[in-house]
């Protein structure tokens, strides 16, 4: 980090009294550090305290004082200019939406708008757990994600409101290497990198007739969130996706489907030549056995509708797969969890499977977060607490990259 200029945003939540803190492990890096502090996070720590870490003055209100020094008006500009770097930590609602919004009404938002297009901005959003799973900071950080800015998602743990959840910024040790990894690539590269990623995700479709279907509540957020976080990893990503409402992650091919039979077929072309196959879509179990053609009359006071068994697809996978491809799966379940996902596992010839507890409010279907609990094949179980689909995405990454390792280590 040494002689890069960062520019260190502070806003007005409980989390900035570890920013001196942060300030100082840069300073310790050898980075030249300037701070903007916006008017909430000045009630949180005092401009004093980063001043003398930072050994610069702190940067709060656009305007300078008047009379008190040589008058610039166009600090915010050159601020822009400086920096090779801007982290906001931490990152409030309010100024998520100043942001996205493109207001410049304090030096934060200002600097913001004048950075270069191709400097870092990292951003850490901390706040209630709630708070930051509302639509609105929801969509301010997609805006910004699909600007430059790199969001870090919130840790899970013990929130200042004293409830447990999302929302928690990270230590200004993580944020440091955070900062390091983009600004000067020091993460190794992954195992996943270069490896072809097979994921299904989201529901199936079946035909009853021409006009009316069984499926599933499934929103394919948490497929698409691996999809998402396994391309950052340099991973050559297909996504086989049945009926979702979602935009395609960046650098990943995406198939449509709409049946099970559909998605059957578009995996099994990549059987043979893929790394890791990765089963989130929430398949269809049957299909009615003679879809009617045209639009079913509803003459009768009743009907019998046949259904037959659809192919698994990841089992399919499973019992084909030669010993360096991977094969990771998701178990749904309402009753008897762990048990049923261990079952799965074994009778699908998986290397891991997520057991995925359901809950209408907090994890499975079409909600944001997800509680995930990672069994491997030799037994090992990782009870992830609650995360967003993102943060349990990476998570899951992060075991799928030890399993690539030990495979390589293999005699
Ligand atoms: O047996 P169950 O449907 O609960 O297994 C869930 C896992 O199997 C998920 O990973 C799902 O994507 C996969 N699956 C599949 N094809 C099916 C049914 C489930 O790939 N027909």
């Amino acid at each position: 980090m040494k002689g890069k200029n960062i520019i260190v945003g502070i806003c007005g939540g409980i989390a900035a009294y570890k920013t001196p803190q942060l300030v100082r492990l840069l300073k310790k890096r050898g980075a030249n550090v300037k701070v903007a502090l916006t008017e909430g996070g000045a009630r949180f720590v005092s401009e004093l305290s980063l001043a003398t870490v930072s050994e610069e003055p702190v940067y709060g209100k656009i305007f300078p004082p008047m009379g008190t020094e040589k008058m610039d008006f166009t600090r915010h500009i050159s601020l822009g200019e400086w920096a090779d770097a801007l982290v906001i930590a931490p990152a409030t609602a309010n100024t998520l939406a100043r942001l996205s919004a493109g207001l410049c009404d304090d030096m934060l938002s200002a600097l913001f708008i004048t950075l270069r297009p191709d400097k870092p901005v990292l951003i850490f959003p901390a706040m209630d757990g709630q708070m930051f799973l509302s639509a609105s900071v929801q969509r301010n950080i997609a805006t910004l994600a699909a600007q430059r800015c790199t969001i870090i998602t919130p840790e899970s743990g013990e929130l200042a409101s004293g409830l447990c959840g999302v929302g928690r910024m990270p230590e200004p040790e993580a944020i440091l290497a955070a900062l390091e990894e983009q600004l000067l690539g020091t993460k190794a590269s992954s195992p996943l990198s270069g490896k072809k990623v097979i994921i299904t995700a989201g529901p199936t479709r079946e035909k009853i007739d021409g006009v009316r279907f069984i499926s599933n509540y499934s929103s394919g957020k948490m497929g698409f969130a691996i999809a998402r976080a396994a391309a950052k990893r340099g991973a050559m990503v297909t996504l086989i996706a049945g009926p979702v409402h979602l935009p395609s992650p960046p650098g990943v091919e995406r198939l449509d489907v709409e049946s099970a039979a559909e998605m059957y077929a578009a995996s099994e072309a990549f059987f043979k030549n893929c790394d890791l196959f990765i089963g989130a879509a929430a398949v269809s179990d049957y299909r009615p056995a003679e879809p009617y053609n045209g639009k079913m009359k509803k003459d009768d006071e009743q009907i019998e509708l046949t259904l037959i068994k659809n192919p698994d697809i990841l089992a399919g996978f499973g019992m084909q797969k030669s010993p360096d491809q991977l094969a990771i799966g998701f178990a749904l379940e309402t009753q008897s969890g762990l048990g049923n996902a261990r079952n799965k596992l074994a009778v699908k010839n998986l290397d891991l499977i997520a057991f995925n507890f359901f809950d209408r409010k907090t994890s499975g279907f079409d909600v944001d977060t997800n509680i995930l609990t990672l069994i491997e094949r030799d037994g090992e179980t990782t009870e992830l607490p609650l995360l967003t689909k993102d943060g349990a995405a990476e998570r899951l990454l992060d075991a799928i990259e030890q399993l690539c390792l030990k495979k390589a280590v293999k005699p």
